[in-house]
């Protein structure tokens, strides 16, 4: 493979790996899972590509005393295999690894994030030879479609992705690990799940006797709700896995207000196509309104009443969604 085609190769890895990273963000039902067996092969192509990019360019770099190229290139080097060494540790230790309140999975994700950018300022002074390959790129290519090399080189990063998925699931199984597809690790069923806030940052002030929760949009009556009026609509359980995209899952009972029940107190529109449930912090989660019938507005989890940094006086429950879509601090729902 050229020097040129291998740069290409790798820019390709790493925005692959960085979409299908962001991707798992959202991807919390079964038939999704396929975003990270994606993820879990493409990280070893991209460990293989660099591995020949070292190969091929650390020698000439150090012989021609490229030194501002080779010290950015040495730290894209090593930002790829912070990422990938963060991933596999994930799998391969078989437990919920982490490094001060950071677990490895979210370090490893900035990381890859941050690649970004870094491959991008890496390969800017080479962006012509990059995005336009030259004449004779394309009279090889008409002279034969996949050259034997291309073709080889190809076939040599799948096995290496295959092998390096393989290595760290085999060091798991030996530790005893148990993941989710999601990668996430089981807590304890039953239990009360742990306090998390996507930048670690606290709860905001809601006062559970002054707290309304606000229902306009496409309704007959916009209305807004106290706690004991929620409550007269009809409690009821249910038992759901909420799956944190900081690599921890636990199935476990909550209890509170069916959403519809609030929906069709509030007279909601037949024609509406989508209801976004609001938080005090202004994060929100926008639901098709064919999945509004399986959400639960929660009061109590564990059979506890919910605790503060867990989203009280209410929290949405949204089955078979990773917990970014678990709307905190319920304050407004917005019909469309
Ligand atoms: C260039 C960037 C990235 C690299 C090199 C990388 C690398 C890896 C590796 C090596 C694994 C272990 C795969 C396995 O063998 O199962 C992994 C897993 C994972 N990564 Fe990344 N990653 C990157 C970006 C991201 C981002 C941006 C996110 C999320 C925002 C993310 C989320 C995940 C998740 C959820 C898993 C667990 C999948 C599983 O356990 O099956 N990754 N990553």
């Amino acid at each position: 493979m050229t020097s040129g085609g291998l740069d290409r190769l790798l820019a390709v890895l790493v925005v692959a790996m960085a979409a299908t990273g962001l991707l798992t963000l959202r991807a919390g039902s079964p038939e999704t899972g396929w975003v990270y067996v994606a993820h879990g092969l493409l990280a070893g192509a991209l460990g293989a590509a660099v591995v020949l990019k070292l190969r091929a360019s650390l020698g000439r770099a150090v012989a021609a005393g490229r030194w501002r190229r080779l010290a950015l290139g040495l730290l894209v080097t090593g930002a790829v295999a912070a990422a990938l060494t963060g991933g596999w540790l994930w799998v391969a230790s078989g437990e919920l690894l982490s490094i001060g309140s950071w677990t490895v999975l979210t370090l490893h994700a900035w990381v890859g994030l941050a690649l970004v950018p870094l491959v991008v300022i890496h390969l800017l002074p080479r962006r012509w030879r990059l995005l336009r390959p030259g004449r004779s790129t394309f009279a090889r290519g008409r002279e034969r479609l996949v050259s034997r090399r291309a073709f080889l080189a190809a076939g040599g990063l799948a096995v290496a992705g295959i092998a390096a998925s393989g290595v760290a699931l085999g060091l798991e199984r030996l530790r005893g690990g148990e993941r989710r597809f999601t990668g996430s690790r089981w807590l304890a069923s039953g239990t009360v799940p742990p306090a998390t806030t996507f930048f670690g940052e606290g709860p905001p002030p809601v006062d559970p006797a002054t707290w309304r929760l606000d229902v306009g949009g496409r309704v007959a009556r916009a209305r807004t709700f106290s706690l004991a009026e929620l409550a007269r609509l009809g409690e009821t359980d249910l038992v759901a896995v909420l799956d944190c995209t900081s690599g921890w899952a636990v199935e476990t009972p909550w209890h509170g207000v069916p959403l519809d029940a609030v929906l069709r107190a509030a007279g909601i529109d037949p024609g509406a196509s989508s209801v976004t449930v609001r938080s005090a912090t202004g994060w929100s989660a926008v639901l098709p309104r064919a999945e509004t019938g399986r959400c639960l507005l929660a009061t109590s989890v564990a059979g506890e009443p919910l605790p503060v940094g867990n989203g009280a006086p209410v929290r949405l429950v949204v089955p078979d969604r990773r917990g970014l879509d678990w709307v905190k601090w319920v304050r407004t729902i917005e019909v469309a």
